[in-house]
C-alpha cells in the first residue's frame, strides 16, 4: 500500500507533489521519490527513509521549475526498502518514469523476457518491468502515452495503481488502475491523480474515482478516462467533503475502523502472486530450499500478541495439511524453557512489525541453536525478516492503529500459504487439493466484506452493553484464538475484564464468572464439524443457563444455535479452517464501536504501543 501522487497544472509541480506526499506518508514511509517532466527531460530524485530525506536531496539539487510531477512514498512489497527500489523507476533511456502501487504478479516473467530483449534493470522491483515495457511499445503506439499504457495493462496480471509521465509529452500524466486505488482530483487549469484525496484536497475537493481497469490521461484543462482496450469510460463523480485529517482516514473516524475495512484488500493482496506459471504454489521471497523444507520435522511458531494467536490459529492448519508436529509459543517466554531444536527444527517467526524485541530474541535464539527460521511479517526490509533465512510478507500495507486488525488476517492467510506450501512439498496433499483450498482463501475477501456490509448490527450491541463490565469469549478447534483475540481486543481497547475461553475449559472453573446478563461471546464452529459444532452449542446452553446473555457467531442457516443466542450474528459459509478470517472481523468491529462510545482513543489507547522494542 504505497501513496502516489500526479499533478499537471500551473504551479510549481515539485511543491505540490511533495505536499501531496507528506499527506499520503500515512501509506507508507520506506522511501518517497519524485519524477518532473519539462521539455528538458526527467529530474528523478528518490531516497530511502522518510520524507524528509527526500527533502533533502531536492534542497541539495533543486530541480529545473516545471508544472508537471509524480510522486511516490513507498510501502516495500518487491525488494528491500532502499534508494535503488525507490519509485520512480524508469526506462533504459530516462525518457519514462513510472509510479505503482499494488503487486504485478507475472513481473518475473515479463522481465525475463525484457533483459533477453537487451533491456538493463536496475533494481529488485516489479514496477521496473512497466517502465521498460513502456518503452518496447510507444514506438507502436506512436508515442501516444495514453495508448501505450493501455497495451502494457494489458499484458500485466494482479493489482496496480500505476502514474507515468514521458519527458517527450511533458503536459500530460497517465494513470491506470487494476484493483488499487486510483482517484483524479480535477482543479482549475490543473489536475490531480493520487491514491486517495487527501493528495490533493489543499487545491480541489471536486474528485472522480476511477473503476477497475481504466486509464486516465490527465493534462492541464482535460481528463480523459478509457478503459484498458480505449473505449471511453467514466469514473465516479463526488465532492470531498472532509478535513485534510479525515482525508488521510478515509473519512473515517479511526484509523482502525478503515483498517478494518481495509481487510478484504489485505487478505487478496497476500494471496497475490503466489502461483507459479504452472499453479503449483510458489513463494518467492523463500529462501529455503525445498530439500531444506522436506528436513523438517517439527515447527514452532513464536510471536506475541495478536501474531501469536494468528499462530495460534495456523497451528491447526498447518499439523492438519502437513502433518508435522506445530507448537506456539509467545516468543517472551520461548528462550527461557531450553527448548528442543535442531537443524530440523523450522521456527516461525510472525511479526506484523518486524521488531517486536521479544520476537526477535526468540529468533536470536532459534538461529544460534540451528533452526531454520522463517518471518512473516508486514515491514519489508524491518529486522526480524532481515535476520531470518526466509520471509513471507504480507501485503496488508501500513497498520497505524495501534491495535492490530488487518495484519490479523494476514498473518492467517501467509501462515496458510506456508503450511500449504510445507505440503506441496513433502508431498503431505496432492496439488488438486492445495488448489481447492486455494480458491476457498480466494473467496475470503468477499465473506469479509460480508462480515463488514453488517457492520452496523454489531456496533449497534456494541452501544448497547456500554455498561458492561466484564465480556467473555468461548471458542473451540480454530474458534479458540479468535475468542482469545476477541477479548484482547475489548481489553486494550475499552480496558474492561475480559476473558477468552476454550469452550470445552468453561466447566473445568471459568464457568463460575457466568452471572445474570455476563455478555458472552460464542464462536460456533461450521455444522460440517458436527461433533465439534454440536459440543459448542451444548456449551451455549450452559452459559445461558447460568444467566448468561448469549451472543453467538454462527455459520448463515445454522438453525440450532437459534433458540440458544439472545443475538445472532451470521458468518458466511466458509470451511472450518477458514472461519477465523471471518469470525474476528464483528469481535473487531465490537472493541472498536465499545472503545468509542466509552470516549477512549481507540488508535492509541493507553500504555500501549505499536512495536514494542522492549523485553
Ligand atoms: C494487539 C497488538 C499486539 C501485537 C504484538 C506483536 O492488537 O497489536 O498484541 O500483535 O505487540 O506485535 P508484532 O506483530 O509487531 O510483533
Amino acid at each position: 500500500m504505497c501513496g502516489i501522487v500526479g499533478y499537471v497544472g500551473q504551479q510549481e509541480a515539485v511543491g505540490v507533489v511533495v505536499e501531496g506526499l507528506r499527506r499520503l506518508e500515512y501509506r507508507g514511509y520506506d522511501s518517497a521519490g519524485v519524477a518532473l517532466a519539462s521539455a528538458g527531460g526527467l529530474h528523478v530524485a528518490k531516497r530511502a527513509g522518510k520524507l524528509a530525506n527526500l527533502d533533502k536531496v531536492l534542497a541539495e539539487q533543486p530541480p529545473a521549475p516545471t508544472t508537471t510531477g509524480i510522486g511516490h512514498t513507498r510501502w516495500a512489497t518487491h525488494g528491500a526498502p532502499n534508494d535503488v527500489n525507490a519509485h520512480p523507476h524508469t526506462d533504459c533511456h530516462g525518457r519514462i518514469a513510472v509510479i505503482h502501487n499494488g503487486i504485478i504478479e507475472n513481473f518475473a516473467e515479463l522481465r525475463d523476457t525484457l533483459e533477453r530483449a537487451g533491456h538493463e534493470m536496475d533494481s529488485e522491483t516489479d514496477t521496473e518491468v512497466v517502465a521498460h515495457l513502456l518503452e518496447e511499445v510507444l514506438p507502436a503506439c506512436d508515442d501516444d502515452l495514453g495508448e501505450a499504457l493501455r497495451t502494457v495493462c494489458r499484458l500485466l496480471r494482479g493489482a496496480f495503481t500505476l502514474v507515468v509521465v514521458d519527458a517527450q509529452d511533458p503536459d500530460t500524466v497517465v494513470a491506470a488502475r487494476r484493483s488499487s486505488p486510483l482517484v483524479v482530483g480535477r482543479g482549475d487549469g490543473e489536475n490531480f491523480v493520487a491514491s486517495d484525496v487527501s493528495a490533493f484536497i489543499a487545491h480541489t475537493r471536486d474528485a472522480v474515482e476511477l473503476g477497475q481497469d481504466q486509464v486516465v490521461v490527465v493534462t492541464r484543462d482535460h481528463v480523459v478516462i478509457t478503459d484498458f482496450h480505449g473505449q471511453p469510460a467514466e469514473g465516479t463523480p463526488y465532492q470531498v467533503d472532509w478535513d485534510a485529517s479525515a482525508a488521510e482516514k478515509g473519512g473515517y473516524d479511526w484509523f482502525m475502523l478503515k483498517e478494518i475495512d481495509e481487510q478484504p484488500q489485505a487478505v487478496a493482496d497476500t494471496l497475490l502472486g503466489r502461483l507459479s506459471p504452472n499453479g503449483t504454489l510458489q513463494l518467492d521471497e523463500m529462501r529455503l530450499s525445498d530439500d531444506d523444507l522436506r528436513d523438517v520435522n517439527k515447527v514452532i511458531i513464536v510471536s506475541c500478541g495478536t501474531s501469536f494467536y494468528s499462530g495460534l490459529v495456523a497451528k491447526y492448519a498447518i499439523e492438519h495439511w502437513t502433518r508435522l508436529p506445530c507448537e506456539v509459543e509467545l516468543a517472551s517466554e520461548f528462550r527461557y524453557r531450553d527448548p528442543v531444536l535442531d537443524r530440523s527444527t523450522l521456527v516461525v517467526a510472525i511479526t506484523q512489525s518486524g521488531e517486536t524485541m521479544d520476537t526477535l530474541m526468540a529468533t536470536r535464539y532459534a538461529r544460534a541453536q540451528r533452526a531454520k527460521v522463517l518471518a512473516i511479517c508486514n515491514t519489508n526490509g524491518s529486522t526480524i525478516p532481515r535476520e531470518s533465512d526466509a520471509v513471507i510478507y504480507t501485503h496488508a500495507g501500513p497498520e497505524v492503529a495501534v491495535a492490530s486488525t488487518k495484519c490479523f488476517l494476514a498473518q492467517i492467510v501467509a501462515c496458510y500459504l506456508l503450511g500449504l506450501y510445507l505440503a506441496q512439498v513433502r508431498g503431505t496433499k496432492y496439488g488438486d487439493e492445495i488448489a481447492t483450498i486455494l480458491d476457498q482463501l480466494h473467496g475470503i475477501p468477499a465473506a469479509v466484506q460480508i462480515m463488514l456490509d453488517g457492520a452496523e448490527q454489531v456496533r449497534a450491541l456494541a452501544r448497547e452493553l456500554v455498561g458492561a463490565t466484564s465480556v467473555l469469549f468461548l471458542g473451540r478447534h480454530v474458534g479458540y484464538p479468535v475468542a482469545l483475540e476477541g477479548a484482547l481486543k475489548l481489553k486494550e481497547l475499552a480496558y474492561l475484564h475480559a476473558e477468552g475461553f476454550a469452550a470445552g475449559e468453561l466447566k473445568h472453573g471459568p464457568i463460575a464468572l457466568v452471572d445474570e446478563g455476563v455478555p458472552v461471546f460464542v464462536v460456533a464452529p461450521p455444522r460440517a464439524r458436527e461433533v465439534l459444532h454440536d459440543k459448542v452449542v451444548s456449551n451455549i446452553q450452559e452459559v445461558r443457563a447460568r444467566g448468561a446473555r448469549t451472543i453467538v457467531l454462527a455459520e448463515d442457516g445454522d438453525e440450532s444455535v437459534v433458540p440458544y443466542a439472545d443475538e445472532l450474528i451470521w458468518l458466511p459459509r466458509v470451511p472450518t479452517l477458514l472461519q477465523p478470517l471471518v469470525a474476528t472481523v464483528p469481535l473487531q468491529l465490537f472493541a472498536c464501536e465499545l472503545a468509542a462510545a466509552l470516549g477512549h482513543d481507540v488508535d492509541q489507547p493507553r500504555n500501549l504501543a505499536k512495536s514494542v522494542t522492549v523485553e
